[in-house]
């Protein structure tokens, strides 16, 4: 069973255990709580709804490295949702987390009507389990994972 803190600040969560401070918003351990349901999941796997679809956000890994100087890296694309999710001030994803292995990497900001939900990394990391929270202002948090190295 996966185990979640959540930073009543800033949303962030972690995996495990509470961090001594928070990566995002650098919030002491106290702002952290156990938080069993953090994560929204299907109800019915084999049924997907539409605002299900619109939330989980899907991994792509891609070919090329074109964002880095030596043209060596793993190539990820990240989206939300399989049906797009709206980008309105009442509706929105306010941030993507990025983790390897459960451990916090970056976030990813998003402010409504200019941007899609949408993000390209390029990760210095060849293994491991590659996973992104999305979150919603109103919907809630959404995680989805991939395998590196498999393609
Ligand atoms: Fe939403």
């Amino acid at each position: 069973m996966l185990k979640t803190f959540t930073c009543q600040i800033c949303g962030h969560i972690a995996f495990n255990e509470a961090p001594v401070e928070c990566p995002v918003c650098r919030m002491a351990i106290e702002n952290f709580e156990h938080d069993p349901d953090a994560l929204k999941s299907p109800a019915d796997p084999d049924n997907v709804t539409e605002l299900e679809k619109t939330h989980i956000p899907l991994i792509e890994l891609g070919k090329t490295c074109s964002l880095t100087a030596s043209g060596t890296c793993t190539d990820v694309h990240i989206r939300v949702g399989e049906m797009e999710h709206v980008m309105e001030s009442e509706n929105f994803i306010d941030y993507i987390d990025s983790y390897i292995d459960k451990k916090y990497i970056g976030r990813t900001v998003f402010t409504y009507k200019h941007l899609y939900p949408s993000v390209h990394l390029q990760l210095n990391a060849e293994s491991g389990v590659f996973s992104v929270i999305s979150s919603c202002n109103v919907h809630g948090k959404w995680r989805s994972k991939v395998k590196l190295g498999d393609s």
